[in-house]
């Protein structure tokens, strides 16, 4: 039975661009409902030990990098579905093959500049919110 809860984040570029707004108002748009939400810096340890199952990728050091380089916005997120419908929304990693109307059409520009993230599995989400948000931290 698929889980009905996800863990996204506003990328350093996207919050740069002002577009924090545009993707939440989508977010909710597309029946998700704010769970637990941070503005926060990660620091390039955290970004490192966050996405540490990319360790030894060719493009984990650009990863990192970035997702240290700028306050981000981290989140989870409640719908039926979710860590699936989030991806659909989303649209696919790289930006050059997102659907239209999803947000990394509409805001990416490249695969590590790809505006949001969002877990690929139920098991991720946990652990990814888990990173983020105690149980008090959520609504
Ligand atoms: P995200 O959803 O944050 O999860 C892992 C991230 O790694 C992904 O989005 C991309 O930003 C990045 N990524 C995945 N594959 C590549 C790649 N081939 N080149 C550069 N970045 C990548």
């Amino acid at each position: 039975m698929s889980g009905n809860q996800t863990f996204t984040m506003i990328k350093p570029i996207a919050v740069k661009k002002n577009h924090i707004g545009p993707i939440l108002h989508m977010i909710n748009e597309a029946g998700f409902r704010i769970k637990a939400m941070k503005f926060t810096h990660l620091n390039k340890q955290q970004a490192m030990e966050f996405y540490s199952v990319h360790v030894g990728k060719p493009f984990y050091e650009e990863l990192t990098t970035f997702m240290s380089s700028g306050p981000i916005v981290a989140a989870i997120l409640e719908k039926e579905n979710a860590v699936e419908d989030f991806r659909k929304l989303i649209g696919a990693t790289d930006p050059a093959k997102a659907a239209e109307g999803t947000i990394r059409k509409l805001f990416a520009e490249s695969m590590s500049h790809n505006a949001v993230h969002g877990s690929d599995s139920d098991e991720n989400a946990i652990i990814e919110s888990d990173f983020f948000f105690s149980k008090i931290d959520r609504y």
